[in-house]
């Protein structure tokens, strides 16, 4: 091959084929995306219910209530850009309209875990059980004000 026909295959390279690599691996990322999205989700639900069933009654993972409610904050934490591509929502009629509309739910859920996480904290001294689960519950509002009527989570 001699230098020019080694510049024009370069050339050919450079134009053609990393071009179609970075368009395979954005790609690759926007579904890696969505799987995540839905792995953090399904953290938050599973400690969610973690929740819901020890406070059931009491068994010897009672206090365990604690740091469920410690690593749904720590999750909530974890939200940060998750705002979904359009073509991964289009279909679903999700109640928020755009970014900032969504980053507030995200803000709002944060708090209600956050609150959650102190009640529980004060649920260890006192047992008042009410109060603990009257904040769980404002969690699951936060929850649903993302997915609505959508889905049955939480
Ligand atoms: C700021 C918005 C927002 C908040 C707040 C939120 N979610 Fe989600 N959630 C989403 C989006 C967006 C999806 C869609 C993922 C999909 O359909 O692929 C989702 C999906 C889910 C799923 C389904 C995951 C799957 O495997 O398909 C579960 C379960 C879930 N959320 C639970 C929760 C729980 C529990 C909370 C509260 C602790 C919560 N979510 C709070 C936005 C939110």
């Amino acid at each position: 091959m001699n230098i020019k026909a080694g510049v024009c295959v370069c050339i050919f390279i450079f134009i053609f084929i990393t071009p179609s690599v970075h368009a395979q691996n954005v790609e690759g990322s926007e579904e890696q995306e969505l799987e995540y999205l839905e792995l953090i989700m399904n953290i938050l639900r599973h400690h969610l219910e973690a929740i819901e069933l020890l406070t059931k009654k009491e068994s010897k993972y009672y206090d365990n209530i604690v740091n469920h409610a410690s690593a749904l904050w720590h999750t909530s934490n974890l939200l940060d850009h998750i705002y979904p591509d359009k073509d991964q929502v289009n279909d679903r009629e999700w109640p928020w309209a755009d970014k900032q509309e969504f980053d507030e739910r995200v803000m709002a859920n944060r708090t209600a875990t956050k609150n959650l996480r102190k009640a529980a904290k004060v649920w260890l001294k006192d047992r008042d059980q009410e109060k603990l689960l009257a904040s769980l519950e404002e969690l699951k509002k936060s929850c649903r004000s993302c997915h609505k009527s959508l889905r049955d989570w939480p």
